[in-house]
């Protein structure tokens, strides 16, 4: 499950950007397949609740992909996608969605250089990625341009992430998340709309 590294490392948060990878990847893997299924629940019924029948949902920094298998048995009708910076985690990923039919697309690719078409997508969603990012601001302008016109993007993410520079939508939202699994994560919602 995501950490708060800010309670390890005070407010150096440059230290945290980048890929989860190698023996770390495996280690978030197994506790995200432990706590995802009950932490995951209410994220998923949130994102279920703004997505429209059959639409297209891409999951940026989607690790293990605990957060598509939650929302793959919820609503079967969505097409999901799923992006990490690193590969590992897409391996992950492949493994822990292979029971599913279609089989969700997974590739490694950045937030700031997404390898789909413009529009492609109804709604673009992520938990615990964006603090990560290392260009946050050439992560939201991918965003945009991957949305239809009217797409959403929901952000849910510790209060520290990098909320402003994904303002490069327009008409956003914060507000605090709360869920009984989420307790430990003080959980801000993000949404925003393309303009
Ligand atoms: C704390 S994990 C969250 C994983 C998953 N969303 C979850 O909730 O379990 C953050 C993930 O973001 C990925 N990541 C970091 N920077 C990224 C970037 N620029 N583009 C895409 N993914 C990124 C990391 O590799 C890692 O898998």
């Amino acid at each position: 499950m995501p950490h708060d590294h800010a309670h390890d490392h005070g407010t150096d948060h440059h230290r945290h950007h980048g890929p989860i990878e190698g023996r770390h990847s495996h280690r978030y893997n197994r506790i995200a397949r432990l706590l995802g299924p009950l932490q995951y629940r209410r994220i998923a019924a949130d994102i279920a609740a703004s997505a429209p029948r059959n639409a297209a949902v891409l999951d940026i920094g989607t690790g293990p992909g605990i957060l598509l298998r939650v929302l793959a048995k919820r609503r079967p009708d969505l097409r999901l996608t799923g992006v990490d910076l690193a590969q590992d985690m897409i391996d992950h990923a492949t493994r822990n969605l292979a029971h599913l039919t279609p089989a969700p697309d997974l590739r490694a690719a950045d937030v700031a250089a997404l390898p789909f078409d413009d529009g492609a997508f109804d709604l673009v969603v992520s938990t615990y990625s964006s603090h990560h990012w290392s260009d946050p601001a050439a992560g939201a302008t991918e965003i945009a341009r991957v949305l239809r016109p009217d797409g959403r993007f929901l952000d849910y993410d510790f209060p520290r992430a990098p909320f402003e520079a994904l303002t490069a939508l327009t008409e956003s939202s914060r507000t605090p998340f709360r869920s009984p699994w989420l307790l430990l994560m003080k959980t801000t919602r993000f949404e925003a709309a393309k303009r």
